[in-house]
């Protein structure tokens, strides 16, 4: 699996941890910035990410910010995303399963790192489920783009 990651400067400490632990997990990635903890604009990293989703060059995305709302805001925006807001391991199960979501954010102001990780390598490794009700429900958003 590929997976796009982004964050603003609230969310670059856990992005950076999120690194490591792909690379633990050989898990390829690339990285879409921010590079520094310099206050930048999250828009920015959310529509890099997503849209690199989007077009099908990676099959997830992270994104962290602060409180995870803006980059979900932001990322939502890019037809063919479903981002999801995750600060708990229930729905970052839930959402894959479900919503067969294609990104995940997060805020780093809302959930430490073990959590953070946590929610990620499971939401990582949530399957959708493939339900016919749950891909309708899906059809439906997807029609309506
Ligand atoms: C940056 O201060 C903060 O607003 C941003 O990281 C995020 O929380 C926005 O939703």
């Amino acid at each position: 699996m590929k997976v796009a990651i982004g964050s603003d400067h609230g969310g670059y400490t856990i992005k950076e941890l999120l690194k490591r632990e792909l690379s633990k997990e050989g898990i390829e990635f690339t990285d879409f910035g921010t590079f520094s903890t310099e206050s930048c604009d999250y828009p920015d990293y959310a529509f890099k990410v997503a849209e690199a989703v989007a077009r099908g060059e990676f099959e997830r995305g992270i994104l962290i910010c602060g409180t995870g709302i803006g980059m979900s805001i932001a990322a939502n925006k890019v037809k063919g995303v479903r981002a999801a807001l995750c600060h708990d391991v229930f729905s970052a199960e839930a959402t894959r399963l479900h919503n067969d979501s294609n990104v995940l954010t997060m805020g780093e102001r809302v959930v430490g790192p073990g959590l953070a990780l946590k929610i990620a390598r499971t939401w990582l490794n949530t399957e959708f489920s493939g339900e016919e009700r749950h891909r309708r429900r899906i059809d439906k958003i997807t029609d309506y783009e």
